[in-house]
């Protein structure tokens, strides 16, 4: 990668869309640190702290978590040195008050967001692939039953550690999350396509498909930095 400047991408898409899954490969491959707002939440519930807890009455619920609570603790994570050569947002902003809070830190640090790609799929799939999706409750890595099985069922390739299902992954809590992410997360899309930055992936096709379709979306991006 040429740039000196920090490099943000900021992937959009329903959930069950792939990001989780495309930021973690593209992590190495790019040598930019993946920020799920979703992980955070989660870490902090593992380590029972007190945004956690408060943290986990909305995800079960599907809702979305406070934009003043959400946005702090992004932007700390943010600041980390690991982040010094930029980040992949996977899952934030989810709101047009957190893009703006996210634009006002950027601008603030002189750089700005490289590119938001968008991954769309039917909410079919979606659904297909979030009740047969699996986390590792060690290493976090994801895997789906039938789509992205393990080579040992119920445990992780990457770490051998135990894998589950998360507690919002149930059929009711899904629908529940597609209709917030239409609602409240895809007036994104608009904000962004109107700043220039979205570029759209077919996020149905296979997982390799998808991230080579990403890889070539985001290589110009970064040239230009
Ligand atoms: P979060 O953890 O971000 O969940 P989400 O947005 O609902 O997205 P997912 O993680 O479910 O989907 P993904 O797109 O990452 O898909 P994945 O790669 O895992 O947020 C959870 C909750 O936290 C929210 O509901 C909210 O309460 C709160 N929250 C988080 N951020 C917030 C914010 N900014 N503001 C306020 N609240 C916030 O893939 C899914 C499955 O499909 C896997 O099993 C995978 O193996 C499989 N799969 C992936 N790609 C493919 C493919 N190409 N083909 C076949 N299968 C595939
Ligand atoms: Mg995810
Ligand atoms: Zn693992």
């Amino acid at each position: 990668m040429a740039s000196t400047h920090p490099v943000y991408l900021l992937f959009i898409g329903p959930p069950g869309a792939g990001k989780g899954t495309q930021a973690a490969m593209l992590e190495k491959e790019l040598g930019l640190k993946q920020v799920s707002s979703g992980d955070l939440f989660r870490e902090n519930l593992k380590n029972q702290t007190e945004l956690g807890v408060l943290a986990k009455s909305y995800m079960d619920r599907g809702e979305l978590v406070p934009d003043a609570l959400t946005i702090r603790m992004v932007q700390d994570r943010m600041q980390r040195p690991d982040c010094a050569r930029g980040a992949i947002l996977d899952g934030f902003p989810r709101t047009l008050q957190q893009a703006s809070a996210l634009d006002a830190m950027l601008a603030a640090q002189g750089s700005q967001i490289s590119l938001a790609p968008v991954l769309t799929v039917d909410d079919d799939e979606l659904i297909a692939r979030l009740t047969g999706r699996r986390v590792c409750r060690n290493c976090g890595a994801t895997y789906h039953v039938q789509f992205n099985p393990p080579r040992s069922e119920g445990v992780c390739d990457a770490c051998g550690g135990e894998l589950y299902q998360r507690s919002d992954d149930s059929p009711e809590t899904v629908h529940n999350r597609l209709y917030v992410y239409y609602k409240q997360t895809s007036p994104l899309i608009g904000y962004y396509y109107a700043h220039g930055l979205t570029t759209f992936i077919d996020g149905s096709q296979a997982i390799e498909v998808v991230r080579q379709a990403l890889l070539d979306a985001i290589q110009p991006a970064l040239a230009v930095q």
